[in-house]
């Protein structure tokens, strides 16, 4: 409609001479069509009035004819098309080429000229011959140079010179954008690309200037007046010398071999960058090489885009389902027709959560963008609106819990619903199983299969009825002889002296882990203060929030709930602790931990209780008022930012020894 609309009045305005809408209303429709454009980038077609150079006033931008024209690139799918482009160039060079591999920025290309050492004018790629000027747009780009660096004072500077790069947006400015957006209830950008895309064609260059955007720089066109840099590798680093920012992760590799690697880092490593790419560029190094090279067609034989796997698809959205988990919480997930994503097939995706599937408008029937990114569990982008059949349905919330009928309370402030009902099934399974995990009541034996069959046969509804199993109603299990029927009984009794700290973190009380657990046992000392102490008595205990006490203070009113402590009492727990001052406290009280990485022996729960025990507070981010950070293994960027910051580190005997003798 909007297309139409602006189309009509095109042709209206340059083909007729006879405007239909006055300048502004053209503007201001136009602008709205940019930002649907823009925040569903299915939408734009080659034929929109957007993409059509010098259809409308507003958004006229000149030609920008590029003196050396701007190229793409070829592409290599796998490992194998990047060792035949070696074969290909090494048998026309005559010698086994080097290279330089480059991140391949999911940004804009942009060509920036510079005469005598000033920006003089700025242009998109175009079709490569001929792109659009976005000078002022370009100035407004805090990365850019309005003039050159010099690398020494006698060095001379280039009299014209055409740096090319990638106008990007990083994903935390993209991150900003969209919640200062979302708080203004403006649809929120699609992606980084586009947005940045956006931000070069707004007519007003302040509105560039809000979008925050990057650039990179890695090529140049024309280069008169200075010695031209010989290498690629030497290219980047007399950009950088002008004052451009180049990818400091840029590398030459000696070998393919070496660029296959680099490739598959970064193919593994991609979300963890701080933009978004969609690839690896490798270039040959020589700059005389590449000349003799030389061109087939519109892609250079001397550089190659080594193309990610996509992290999306799309698919038709069957039906929506709803997971209760262990506290309760209602999660939404998507069923999928399945569909293939970077070489896995995805049938499931979540939804992330209610608020969500109606601030997106996903309706049953949609075909969905699904995305699937590293480790991430897939998730539903959002609709495919064009694509949208005219039975497609709107989710209704559910009331009541799917699974056991009870009311579902939807707290305001909050996007997720939960189950009242503590021994819902749904949760049971998942109850029994985490009060029996390592960092809980540590029962071995009773893990995801075992707590389904004891829900399934009926043997408990409670975590309490555990404490009531015998060795009759262990054997008349599937699979379990005699000596697993005796560990698991030794197992259970095993775990009634854990004390208090174990059990309140085995309840699965909202919010309440290994360390508030520990925080409160040692504040409280038994099960029967606890249940006396007010909200703003919890509220006293160091490092327990609003929230937190909120959640116990509601958790410890249930009568259901207190029925099941009162039944683990009486099966003989623990339910006291030392109090705190009592704590042989440590030469370590008032220091932040942070833990990152899997350790060798203790789950993450049973590091933080020590380190709370002895005095200490777990942090969840590195940061220079970080004392120890414990890395275990496959230890992530925590740990490379706590060598940035030069931090004392750790590993789990080290810990441990720090810690004094193990605290039980
Ligand atoms: S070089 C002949 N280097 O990828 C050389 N391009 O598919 C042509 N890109 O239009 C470009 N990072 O938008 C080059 N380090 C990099 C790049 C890069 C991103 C983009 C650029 C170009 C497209 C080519």
């Amino acid at each position: 409609m909007l297309r139409e609309r602006l189309a009509e009045a095109n042709v209206a305005y340059h083909e007729r001479d006879a405007p239909t809408i006055d300048d502004a209303t053209y503007d201001a429709l136009l602008r709205e069509l940019v930002e649907l454009e823009e925040t569903h980038p299915h939408l734009a077609t080659a034929d929109s009035p957007t993409q059509r150079v010098g259809a409308a006033p507003a958004a006229d931008f000149s030609p920008y004819p590029h003196d050396v024209p701007m190229l793409s690139l070829g592409n290599a799918f796998d490992a194998t098309e990047l060792r035949a482009f070696d074969a290909r160039v090494a048998k026309l060079a005559g010698v086994a080429p080097t290279y330089v591999c480059e991140l391949k920025i999911d940004g804009l290309a942009m060509s920036l000229r510079y005469e005598r050492g000033r920006l003089r004018s700025a242009g998109t790629r175009g079709d490569g011959s001929v792109g659009e000027d976005v000078t002022a747009n370009v100035r407004t780009i805090a990365d850019i140079p309005a003039t050159l660096r010099r690398a020494d004072a006698d060095a001379p500077v280039p009299t014209v010179l055409d740096v090319r790069g990638e106008v990007y947006l990083t994903k935390a400015a993209f991150a900003a954008l969209n919640a200062t957006r979302e708080a203004a209830g403006l649809a929120l950008f699609a992606n980084p690309r586009n947005t940045a895309a956006g931000g070069l064609r707004q007519k007003d260059a302040r509105a560039t200037a809000e979008r925050k955007l990057s650039f990179f720089g890695y090529a140049v066109g024309r280069f008169e007046g200075a010695l031209a840099p010989t290498t690629q590798h030497a290219l980047l680093a007399t950009l950088g010398a002008y004052g451009f920012p180049v990818n400091e992760r840029n590398v030459a590799c000696a070998t393919i071999d070496d660029v296959i690697a680099f490739c598959e880092r970064y193919e593994r490593e991609r979300d963890d960058l701080p933009y978004e790419i969609d690839g690896i560029v490798v270039k040959v190094d020589e700059i005389a090489l590449q000349a003799k090279l030389g061109y087939a067609g519109k892609d250079p034989r001397w550089a190659i885009a080594f193309k990610f796997r996509a992290q999306e698809a799309r698919t038709t959205l069957l039906d929506i389902g709803i997971n209760v988990s262990r506290a309760g919480k209602l999660n939404p997930y998507a069923m999928l027709a399945p569909v293939t994503i970077g070489g896995v097939t995805v049938k499931m995706a979540t939804l992330h959560n209610e608020a969500d599937i109606v601030r997106k408008d996903i309706r049953i029937g949609d075909t969905v963008v699904v995305r699937r990114a590293g480790d991430v569990i897939p998730y539903v982008v959002g609709p495919v609106l064009e694509a949208r059949p005219l039975d497609a349905a709107v989710y209704a919330i559910p009331t009541v819990c799917p699974v056991c009928g009870s009311a579902v309370d939807q707290p305001p402030e909050d996007v997720f619903s939960y189950c009242t009902n503590v021994s819902c099934p749904a949760q049971l399974r998942e109850r029994i199983r985490h009060f029996c995990s390592r960092g809980a009541m540590d029962i071995e034996g009773v893990g995801d299969a075992m707590a389904s069959l004891l829900v399934e046969m009926g043997l408990c509804h409670t975590v309490a009825d555990l404490y009531d199993l015998d060795a009759a109603a262990l054997s008349s299990l599937p699979r379990m002889g005699e000596k697993s029927v005796t560990n698991m009984l030794e197992a259970i009794e095993g775990s009634k002296s854990r004390g208090l700290a174990r059990v309140l973190a085995s309840l699965g009380i909202r919010y309440v882990g290994g360390q508030n657990a520990t925080l409160l046992a040692g504040d409280f000392g038994s099960i029967d203060a606890l249940f006396a102490a007010t909200p703003e008595r919890l509220l006293a205990v160091d490092g327990i929030g609003a929230q937190i006490a909120e959640s116990v203070s509601f958790f410890l009113a249930q009568p259901q709930n207190v029925a099941v402590i009162e039944r683990l009492r009486a099966n003989g727990l623990d339910l006291t602790a030392p109090l705190r001052d009592k704590v042989q406290v440590g030469a370590f009280a008032g220091k932040t931990f942070v833990l990152t990485g899997t350790l060798p022996t203790l789950t993450r729960d049973e590091a933080s209780e020590r380190i709370v025990a002895a005095g200490g507070k777990v942090g969840k981010s590195v940061s220079k008022k970080t004392d120890y950070v414990i890395a275990g293994e496959e230890a992530g960027s925590k740990l490379a930012k706590a060598r940035d910051l030069e931090l004392t580190i750790l590993d789990e005997a080290g810990l441990i020894e720090l810690l004094g003798a193990p605290i039980v």
